[in-house]
């Protein structure tokens, strides 16, 4: 690749910047796996039909494949690395585990991405919502009802942690 049709950007990821050389077309899911390292977010139909590749910018849950990284200068990008904290899974992530959330897995970070965007702003939400907000997240295993509970557990979970992160 020729590095002259190349910028530097700079990008906050999981609260830390990492400065990186891009093309101007390249995807975020790309950027991310590729060049930043977080390899959590899946990478599948690239058209933003599957969610896997879902990570948060400014809190919300979108398809990363859908966005350009030189336009993400400035967002706060999380990823399913920065959930876990000193070796300790987030209450959502224990959740999926607990549910058996994960069947073959390929789903389950943008799944669990998509699930902590819901729950940061509806706490409690009803099997409507949780449909709802996981719509755009695919599951080729059909692991859905265990999916549901696993949102349903994760939001227990995190109503009992009173002043933990959400
Ligand atoms: S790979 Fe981005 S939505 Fe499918
Ligand atoms: S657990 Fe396999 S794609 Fe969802």
């Amino acid at each position: 690749m020729d590095n002259n049709l190349k910028q530097l950007i700079h990008l906050n990821v999981n609260g830390e910047i990492q400065e990186i050389m891009v093309e101007s077309h390249w995807s975020l899911s790309k950027v991310l796996r590729n060049g930043c390292g977080h390899t959590g977010l899946k990478e599948a139909c690239d058209e933003g039909a599957c969610g896997a590749c879902t990570v948060l910018i400014d809190g919300i849950a979108v398809p990363s494949c859908m966005l350009l990284a030189v336009e993400q200068e400035g967002k706060a990008i999380e990823t399913i690395e920065g959930l876990s904290k000193d070796g300790k899974l987030h209450p959502i992530q224990e959740a999926w585990l607990e549910e058996y959330g994960a069947q073959c897995g390929f789903c389950s970070p943008g799944m669990i991405m998509s699930t902590k965007a819901l729950l940061a702003h509806t706490p409690d939400p009803t099997d409507d919502e949780i449909k709802e907000a996981l719509g755009g997240n695919i599951c080729i295993c059909n692991n859905y009802e265990h999916i549901l509970n696993s949102v349903r557990n994760a939001a227990r979970k995190l109503a009992h942690n009173a002043g933990g992160e959400k």
